[in-house]
């Protein structure tokens, strides 16, 4: 009967919508890593509003990348590309809700050992 294909799509596209939601989850743990990497070496001088605050001057993931990459140059804290993904993200979850480039998610969720790799 096509109406039961029709609900068995449904059915399908469901599951499918629980699962990306699962795997957002996954992130949860490096998110964390970020936070606390945040707490401990960036929440002294601003508090958090600043990436609340209307005029904000990121205005895109790679933004808050490029301001996390630079605030770690300017502290000389000596971060990798795992340790600014990770409060980039962290950052960007929590403030800035901006798509993430799917390459930074995916490696931060999965960290994959090919980080960095040309594409
Ligand atoms: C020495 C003080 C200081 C420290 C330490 C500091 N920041 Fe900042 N940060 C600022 C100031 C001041 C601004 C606002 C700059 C502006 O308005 O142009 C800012 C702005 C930012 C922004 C942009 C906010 C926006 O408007 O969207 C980001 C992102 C950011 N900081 C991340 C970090 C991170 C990550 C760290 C730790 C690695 C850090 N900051 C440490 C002083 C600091």
């Amino acid at each position: 009967m096509l109406r039961r294909h029709w609900v068995l799509a449904v059915v399908v596209v469901i599951a499918a919508l629980a699962i990306l939601l699962l795997a957002r989850g996954a992130f949860g743990a490096d998110a964390e890593r970020g936070a606390a990497l945040y707490e401990s070496r960036c929440g002294e001088c601003h508090t958090t509003s600043v990436h609340g605050r209307a005029k904000r001057v990121a205005k895109d993931f790679n933004d808050v990348r490029g301001w996390v990459n630079r605030w770690n140059d300017n502290l000389g804290l000596h971060w990798g590309d795992e340790e600014i993904d990770d409060v980039s993200v962290y950052l960007n979850n929590t403030y800035y809700r901006y798509a993430c480039p799917p390459t930074v998610c995916k490696v931060v969720s999965l960290a994959a050992p090919d980080r960095g790799s040309p594409h």
